[in-house]
C-alpha cells in the first residue's frame, strides 16, 4: 500500500482559490501562519497565492516562500508574461518552487472569456509553460474548465504542455459539472492519449457546486489522478473546492478499496481546520464530515448504547485520530513561559521574542480567568496577538448595560486607542446590548458596517470556556469577515468588529482597494 505509485500527492489550495473567495481573506500575517500549519500537517504542495493580483499577496506568497520549509511552494500565474515574472519574483528563497500556470480551454471559455481560437489558446498554454520553466523546474500546467472541453482537444493541449516541460497536469471540474463515472472515464482516457503521459502526474481539482467534489476527486484517482488540489474545510469559490480532510479520511478508512494513500498527519486535521475557522471567521457547519462538532457526538439512546459495547457499531474512524483529542488541558496559571514557548511550537507556531511575550501575558491573564488553558485557548491567543500588533484601533474600554423592562435602554460606550496613540469615546443606545455596542464603535471610528451575520460560539467546552465571535458584514459593497475571542462575550463581539474596522481601515490607507484585488483574482 505504501509503494509510490500509490500515493497520492496533496495541493493545498486554501490560501489561494480558497482565500480568493467571499468571506475568506487574510492578512498576510494570518497566510504565513496557516502556511506553517499545512506544513506540519504534511501536504505536499501549499499554493501560497496568485502574485500579479495584488502588492499584498505578492507579499505574503514571498514571505511563505522564504520561511515555510518541507512542501512545495506554488504560486498561480495566467499564461500572461506579467503573471508570470510575478511568480518568480515571489517565489525567490523558495527550496522547492513550483509554477502554476493556467488557461481556460472550453469552447464556452474560449469564446466568451478569451475571445480566442483553439489554435491560439494552444499558442498560449505552450509559451506560458515553456517561459515558466526559464524560472523553474517545477511547473505544472491547468486547462480551467476542462471538464467542459473537447476532450480530444484536453489530451492535444496537456501534450503539448508536457512537449514543454510542464511535470504535473492538472484537470480542473472549475464549475463543478461533472459526475464521479465521467471523470473517472476522463482521467482513463487522457492517461492513455496524452502523448508523454508516463512523464506527468495527473491531478484533480473539483469544485463543489453540486455537492461532489470530494465524490469527483475520488473518483480521479480511481481514473489515475495522483495528485488532488483540496482546500481546508473546503473552502473555494462558491461553493468551494474538494475539502482536504474528507478526502484524506475517506483514502485513509477505505484505503484497501482504493489502493492509494497520502502523508498528511490524520492528527492535525482538526487544529488545522479550528485555525483556519479561527483565522477567517467562517465557522464550520456542526455535522460536516470528519471536523463538524457533531462528527463524533452520539446523541440517541440506541446509539449511545451500541457505542458503549462496541465503538465500532457507529464510528468508522476515531476522533483521536482525527485530532480531535488534541483539545485536551494543557496548560494552567502556574505554566511558566518556557513550557508555553514549547507548547506553541508544537501547535506549529514559531514566535519571536516580542510576539512571545504578548501572548504569555495574554496566557497568564486569561489562565487567572480559566482554570484550564487549552490547546484551542492558546490558538485563539497567538491569533489576537497578531491582531492587536496589526495597525489600528485599539478597544481600551468597554461597558455596556442592558436590561428588560422598559426603563433601562440597552447602552454601550467604548474607548479606542487609534493606531497614532489617539484616544476616543463615544456611547450609544440600541435595540439590545449588541447592537449599542455595534453602534458606540461605529460613532468612535467613523465606519458604517453593515451586519450580514453575526454568530458567538466557544472555543472549547466547560463553563469558564472562551467565546469567539464571528462577523460578516459588507462594506462598500464587499463582503468582509472578523473574529474577536474573550472570556466576555461582549468583549468577543467588539474585538470581531473592531477586526473588521482595522481591516477596512488599512486597506484604504493601503490604496488597494478589495474589489480591485478580488476582480484580479480568477476562479
Ligand atoms: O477552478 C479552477 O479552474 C482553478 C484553476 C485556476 C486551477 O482554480
Ligand atoms: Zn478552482
Amino acid at each position: 500500500m505504501n509503494d509510490p505509485a500509490s500515493r497520492v500527492r496533496i495541493f493545498d489550495t486554501s490560501l489561494r482559490d480558497g482565500e480568493q473567495s467571499p468571506g475568506c481573506s487574510m492578512t498576510p500575517a494570518q497566510k504565513l501562519r496557516f502556511a506553517h500549519a499545512l506544513s506540519e500537517l504534511g501536504v505536499d504542495v501549499i499554493e501560497a497565492g496568485f502574485p500579479a493580483s495584488s502588492e499584498t499577496d505578492m507579499g505574503a506568497v514571498r514571505a511563505i516562500a522564504r520561511e515555510v520549509r518541507g512542501a512545495t511552494v506554488a504560486t498561480l500565474a495566467r499564461c500572461h508574461q506579467g503573471d508570470i515574472e510575478a511568480c518568480a519574483r515571489a517565489l525567490e528563497g523558495a527550496v522547492h518552487p513550483r509554477i502554476h500556470v493556467f488557461i481556460s480551454t472550453s469552447p464556452l471559455h474560449r469564446e466568451h472569456k478569451l475571445g480566442l481560437s483553439r489554435e491560439q489558446v494552444l499558442q498560449r498554454a505552450v509559451m506560458g509553460v515553456e517561459l515558466a520553466r526559464r524560472y523553474a523546474d517545477d511547473v505544472e500546467f491547468s486547462a480551467e474548465d476542462a471538464l467542459r472541453t473537447e476532450p480530444e482537444f484536453l489530451a492535444q493541449i496537456c501534450s503539448a504542455a508536457v512537449a514543454a516541460g510542464a511535470r504535473t497536469l492538472n484537470i480542473p471540474d472549475t464549475v463543478g459539472y461533472t459526475t464521479p463515472s465521467e471523470i473517472r472515464a476522463l482521467f482513463e482516457y487522457l492517461r492513455a492519449n496524452v502523448a508523454g503521459a508516463e512523464q506527468a502526474v495527473f491531478s484533480a481539482h473539483c469544485h463543489n457546486d453540486l455537492g461532489l467534489a470530494v465524490a469527483n476527486s475520488l473518483a480521479a484517482i480511481d481514473g489515475g489522478a495522483r495528485q488532488v488540489e483540496c482546500t481546508i474545510n473546503g473552502i473555494g469559490e462558491r461553493a468551494g473546492n474538494c475539502a482536504l480532510e474528507e478526502l484524506v479520511m475517506a483514502l485513509r478508512v477505505r484505503g484497501e478499496y482504493y489502493g492509494a494513500h497520502t502523508r498528511i498527519d490524520s492528527r492535525r486535521l482538526v487544529p488545522t481546520s479550528r485555525l483556519l475557522s479561527r483565522i477567517t471567521g467562517m465557522a464550520v457547519q456542526r455535522n460536516k464530515a470528519v471536523v463538524g462538532q457533531n462528527a463524533f457526538a452520539h446523541e440517541s439512546g440506541i446509539h449511545q448504547h451500541g457505542m458503549l459495547k462496541h465503538r465500532g457499531t457507529y464510528e468508522i474512524m476515531r476522533p483521536e485520530d482525527v485530532g480531535w483529542a488534541q483539545s485536551q488541558m494543557v496548560m494552567g496559571r502556574h505554566s511558566g513561559r518556557a513550557a508555553l514557548s514549547d507548547r506553541l511550537q508544537t501547535l506549529g507556531f514559531a514566535l519571536d521574542e516580542a510576539q512571545l511575550n504578548s501572548v504569555f501575558a495574554g496566557f497568564k491573564a486569561l489562565a487567572e480567568k480559566k482554570r484550564e488553558v487549552f490547546d484551542a485557548d492558546l490558538e485563539a491567543l497567538v491569533l489576537g496577538a497578531d491582531k492587536r500588533a496589526a495597525r489600528g484601533h485599539r478597544l481600551a474600554r468597554l461597558h455596556v448595560s442592558t436590561g428588560v423592562n422598559q426603563d433601562s435602554l440597552p447602552t454601550a460606550s467604548v474607548q479606542l486607542v487609534d493606531a497614532d496613540g489617539a484616544t476616543v469615546s463615544e456611547a450609544a443606545v440600541g435595540d439590545g446590548p449588541v447592537h449599542a455596542l455595534f453602534a458606540a464603535l461605529a460613532r468612535a471610528t467613523g465606519l458604517a458596517l453593515e451586519i450580514d451575520s453575526y454568530q458567538v460560539s466557544s472555543v472549547t467546552t466547560g463553563d469558564d470556556a472562551q467565546g469567539q465571535a464571528s462577523l460578516i458584514a459588507r462594506v462598500d459593497g464587499v463582503e468582509v469577515t472578523g473574529s474577536g475571542t474573550s472570556t466576555d462575550i461582549l468583549e468577543a463581539s467588539a474585538l470581531a468588529w473592531l477586526d473588521i474596522a482595522n481591516r477596512v481601515l488599512r486597506t484604504r490607507a493601503a490604496g488597494a482597494a478589495e474589489p480591485e484585488r478580488r476582480a484580479a483574482a480568477i476562479a
